[in-house]
């Protein structure tokens, strides 16, 4: 039977709620739009966890808590939930929600690498991997896919997204909610999907972390709307709000942004929680008066569930109700959302987890494999001079493996990783060894020692977070040594990047350097005259202008999760090649920030690489750009009509041929720019894309249609959807750069699309 059998029909579920609902005090109500933070009480969770966690056990105890998140092991989970279920009197369970954000016991690479693939059904896969792992242990419901546009790598979540593109962006975010939700909310073995943080919080000022946000109404519509909106129409369940202010009023208590685009024009109707704490937060942003106008404000936007770490706004919604601040409809409409989630789920029915049947799922062996293919299909080559990469293992004496994130088995993972298991991760250092075998002298130094920031974080209490600095690190010594063992070798593999703690919430840099040493151990050991090959670990754009001229071969690695280091080795030694295309425009420096591909013609277009006159102002590598073992032609670009009538169709076919001796991947690329119209247009906007596997020498002819959804723009002139009468030209390739292009031309008007409100 399956789970929509169990949860029963629409009408069934509508009709439940209905029954629970006349039963309820506003207290139990309450209590049902309250989600707690619970970190366990234990020895090691310190007192403050300790003091909360007893706090919620109370709650729980007396139906004041509908839904707690961090709870990550079946045996508490299912202590928990007995205690819910006898905390109220009408057997409500208790839905757990988690950061499953790119993995739960397998780690999958971080999300902007995984966006590095081009790959969405790789990234459904992968995603329903954990959710599978995270549905065993009895969490129903992820915080994720976090589809927040990135345009500023200061901001350090920068690396839980799919980077600068709308397009990708909403591909990729579909592809998670498919993978986290299976076909329907309730499927066996998924989670309900969230995306977040609705909406516009990648643009904070500054790339400072919480920080405000102004969006014109044009970028709001077409650049940090879409993937939202791809995230609905794949059927999310839950999204979440943002913390910052939008506009000036914050994206929580904000009724625009919340009833009238996400309900309104995006059609969402599953339950929104908000961001932690960020009920509370509308009184400390200015906004609300005390917590109990917080609690009334959020209510009357249709903020369903609280998340609170603790002292919850909602707590106050009995008074309010009693004052006549809030009716108590808008209190049931909230509460009818989160009841109806927990029916669909079957929690009614199952509210418990088989915790045998969670340890067989975690081990399963099969989900390392689909980690290790993800993290092979994300890598992004920048550089190969003279074909340094593949390595010969029969031509390799001696390799010297250098960097602190060779071995680092906690930094291979990336930031948003708890329940990992480090016995089973792979460091680069032992995948290299393990591939070369005895014929061939490994040696390795960690060269560096690893920076630690100025200020702490709030996951710096999560064991292994932070790297530890072995004592008497001689950082003199250990860099000569490190530069001594690459004179001796006969190529030096140097693993640079960032520790994963100075990526993430929390974890904006005012700076793209490589942290601390790193530059110049990377000199020091090109200077030995020893080929280099330098794998970059991180989950932001970092300052590569020196190892872009000098150092011969530079893979992207990004955080690559459990199995980053066998795929790390796959890689270099040529059983793959490599097919990742970056998701942003890699800047030069930070002075840059932010520079973006798709940036509209402007005054002197031909000036547009020489905006400054100390530097390029073009991007060190473009969007889209990645390398491969082999290459690729375009060819025979064919529209298969010139003028299309407003609301209909196109065909566009290329021919792709992979021109080299080896197999290898290419992501076809499809830009647009519409020439004039009610407002100006980027110069190129991506459209179209697809991953192939070409055999040397195969030629393979591409097709992409573009329609109303791709030609169509949100017009601040007309303040809405338009299809303009206009011309259109067309590029197809392996980047943003593409040369092989065309045009045609578009008739007519409208067609455009549900209207919304400005
Ligand atoms: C705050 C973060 O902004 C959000 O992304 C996350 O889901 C919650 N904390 C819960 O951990």
């Amino acid at each position: 039977m399956s789970n929509v059998e169990a949860a029963g029909s629409a009408e069934e579920i509508r009709a439940r709620v209905e029954k629970l609902l006349v039963g309820m005090t506003l207290a139990e109500k309450a209590g049902q739009l309250t989600q707690y933070f619970y970190f366990g009480g234990n020895e090691s969770a310190g007192e403050w966890a300790n003091e909360q966690s007893r706090e919620v056990e109370v709650a729980l105890g007396r139906g004041g808590a509908g839904s707690l998140l961090f709870v990550r092991d079946p045996a508490e989970v299912n202590r928990l939930q007995r205690l819910t279920m006898e905390g109220n009197r009408h057997g409500i369970p208790a839905l757990f929600g988690f950061d499953v954000i790119h993995g739960f016991r397998t780690i999958f690479p971080v999300p902007l690498a995984m966006a590095a693939s081009w790959d969405p059904p790789m990234v459904e896969q992968a995603q329903g991997v954990a959710a599978r792992e995270a549905r065993a242990v009895g969490i129903h419901w992820t915080f994720a896919p976090m589809v927040d546009i990135a345009r500023d790598p200061r901001w350090g979540r920068i690396v839980e997204g799919a980077g600068e593109d709308p397009y990708l962006g909403a591909a990729m975010a579909a592809a998670q909610v498919r993978g986290f939700q299976g076909d329907h909310l309730g499927a066996p073995e998924r989670v309900v999907a969230g995306p977040k943080h609705f909406a516009g919080y990648g643009a904070a000022l500054g790339g400072r972390d919480y920080d405000e946000v102004n969006l014109s109404a044009s970028e709001f519509w077409n650049v940090y709307l879409p993937p939202f909106r791809a995230a609905v129409e794949a059927g999310a369940g839950n999204v979440m709000t943002a913390y910052m202010d939008l506009d000036g009023v914050p994206a929580t208590g904000n009724r625009w942004l919340l009833s009238e685009v996400l309900r309104g024009a995006l059609g969402f109707d599953g339950f929104l929680v908000s961001d932690a704490n960020a009920v509370r937060n509308l009184a400390t942003h200015g906004f609300a008066a005390d917590l109990t106008d917080a609690a009334v404000r959020a209510v009357k936007v249709g903020l369903d569930l609280e998340m609170a770490i603790s002292d919850p706004a909602y707590a106050h919604l009995e008074e309010a109700v009693a004052a006549g601040s809030v009716d108590v409809e808008a209190v049931d409409a909230c509460v009818r959302r989160v009841l109806e989630v927990k029916l669909r789920l079957g929690l009614f029915d199952q509210p418990y987890v088989d915790e045998e049947r969670a340890r067989s799922v975690l081990a399963d062996p099969s989900h390392r494999e689909v980690a290790r293919v993800a993290a092979r299909r994300s890598a992004v080559l920048l550089r190969n001079e003279g074909g340094l990469l593949p390595l010969s293992p029969a031509r390799l004496g001696s390799v010297a493996v250098l960097g602190h994130l060779a071995t680092s088995k906690r930094d291979i993972l990336g930031p948003w990783s708890f329940e990992f298991d480090l016995e089973e991760t792979v460091s680069i250092l032992e995948a290299v060894q393990a591939r070369l075998g005895p014929g061939t002298e490994v040696t390795h130094a960690p060269g560096v020692r690893p920076t630690e920031r100025l200020f702490s974080s709030i996951f710096d209490s999560f064991p292994g977070n932070v790297p530890v600095v072995e004592e008497g690190f001689d950082d003199d010594a250990e860099l000569a040594r490190a530069v001594e063992l690459a004179k001796g070798s006969d190529v030096a593999v140097v693993v640079l990047g960032e520790w994963q703690n100075l990526v993430g919430e929390q974890a904006s840099r005012s700076s793209i350097d490589l942290p601390g040493r790193q530059l110049e151990l990377l000199q020091a050991v090109v200077a030995t005259g020893t080929p280099v090959v330098l794998l970059v670990m991180n989950g932001r754009p970092l300052d590569l202008r020196w190892a872009a001229e000098h150092v011969p071969a530079i893979l992207d690695v990004w955080y690559p999760g459990t199995q980053g280091g066998t795929a790390v080795a796959d890689l270099l030694f040529g059983d793959v090649a490599p097919g990742g295309k970056l998701p942003f425009s890699w800047p030069r420096s930070v002075g840059q920030v932010p520079v973006v591909y798709s940036h509209t013609t402007s005054h002197e277009p031909e000036r547009q690489a020489e905006r400054y006159w100390d530097e390029p102002s073009t991007p060190l590598y473009p969007f889209g750009f990645g390398l491969s073992y082999t290459s690729f032609a375009y060819s025979e670009l064919v529209l298969d009509r010139s003028e299309v009538p407003a609301g209909e169709s196109l065909v566009v076919s290329v021919k792709v041929t992979n021109t080299g001796e080896r197999p290898g991947d290419e992501v076809v690329q499809l830009y647009v720019h519409q020439r004039h119209g009610s407002a100006s247009r980027p110069v190129r906007e991506l459209k179209g894309f697809r991953r192939l596997h070409l055999a040397a020498g195969e030629p393979r002819t591409v097709r992409f249609t573009l329609g109303p959804a791709e030609l169509r723009y949100w017009s601040s002139a007309a303040r809405d959807y338009v299809l303009d009468a206009s011309t259109f030209d067309v590029w197809v390739g392996g980047d943003s750069t593409a040369s092989l292009g065309t045009s045609f031309s578009t008739t007519g008007r409208g067609g455009a699309g549900s209207p919304t409100p400005g």
